[in-house]
């Protein structure tokens, strides 16, 4: 298996890697450190290996639909167990972006992708992908809220069901774990068989999370998926992310900067189809090195 062991941000100078996320040693000057350095330097620490093997890597992305350009050259790594968030403005290519991570786009007639995409190192548009498989380690959540007219029950069930799971118990026990594990479990688990349509905004969105979560993925795409939900049920939301981010790796598209602030840990600002800035998230909130990042995070156009 091909892997990605010293990951880079290649073709665009202005994109700045984080030294935080990707150097494993700083140097420190005392005796009892620079030993410490080097036992390091031999052993590393399970956080360190993490940090240099990303879970995804974009390269040298472009996209189109039919002859407009969508991506220009946008190449980053997505860290796994870590929250990425992609900001910019209307129209910068962020749901474009998100949608090539599991093929989504692939269903869009007249699309083109150049560039590469390494899911831990092995390249997700290689033609021997199974896309469906593909779609399970990779799931996605989507801004509009659309959990299917059927049961609770039915909705965390599906997937796990089309994977051909038929026995009840395990099927009881996904839904139920599955649940839980979207922050859901104790407000439905009297009523699983009622319509997943009777549920709140925000419980229907956790919903959706849930019937993501039943098929085990690796990562979740997010796309907006608080704009349509009030402030405490954003505030849930949030909170299971941080929570979700032990087991699995997060990118979520949001227009809210707070929101971005809040829970990411790294940020890439888009715009007009390119990568202009990516670093960690506070870096890119108090010390971005881009003048356009300045000007969209703090509202000076977007
Ligand atoms: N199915 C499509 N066919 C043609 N062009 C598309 C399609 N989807 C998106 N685009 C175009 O690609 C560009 C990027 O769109 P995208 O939806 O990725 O932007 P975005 O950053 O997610 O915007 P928003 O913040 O409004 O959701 C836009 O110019 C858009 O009009
Ligand atoms: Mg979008």
């Amino acid at each position: 298996m091909q892997t990605v062991s010293n990951p880079v941000i290649p073709g665009k100078s202005s994109v700045r890697q984080t030294s935080s996320h990707f150097s494993t040693l700083v140097v420190e000057k005392t005796t009892d450190n620079q030993k410490r350095m080097r036992q390091e330097q031999m052993e590393p620490t399970p956080a360190a290996i993490a940090e240099s093997h990303p879970k995804i890597v974009i390269k040298d992305m472009n996209f189109f639909y039919g002859t407009v350009q969508a991506l220009t050259n946008v190449s980053m790594p997505i860290l796994a167990h870590r929250i990425t968030a992609f900001i910019g403005p209307s129209g910068c290519g962020k749901s474009t972006l998100l949608r090539c991570l599991n093929r989504l786009n692939d269903l869009v007639d007249g699309t083109r992708i150049e560039g590469k995409i390494l899911l831990e190192g092995n390249d997700i548009y290689d033609p021997d992908v199974d896309v469906t498989d593909l779609r399970t380690r990779i799931g996605m959540v989507f801004q509009k809220i659309n959990p299917f007219p059927k049961s609770i029950w039915q909705n965390v069930a599906f997937g796990p069901q089309l994977q051909n799971v038929r026995k009840r118990a395990m099927l009881d026990e996904v839904v139920e774990t599955s649940l839980r594990g979207a922050g859901l479990w104790e407000e439905v688990k009297d009523r699983l068989h009622a319509s997943a349509l009777s549920l709140s905004g925000g419980q229907q969105q956790r919903l959706c999370i849930a019937r993501a979560l039943a098929v085990n993925p690796d990562v979740l795409l997010m796309d907006e998926p608080c704009s349509a939900l009030d402030p405490i049920s954003t505030g849930r939301i949030e909170e299971l992310l941080y929570a979700l981010k032990e087991r699995l790796t997060i990118v979520i598209v949001t227009h809210n900067m707070q929101q971005a602030a809040r829970v990411s840990d790294l940020t890439g600002f888009f715009l007009l189809g390119e990568l202009i800035e990516y670093d960690d998230t506070k870096t890119i909130f108090t010390n971005p090195s881009d003048r356009r990042t300045e000007d969209y995070i703090t509202g000076r156009f977007g």
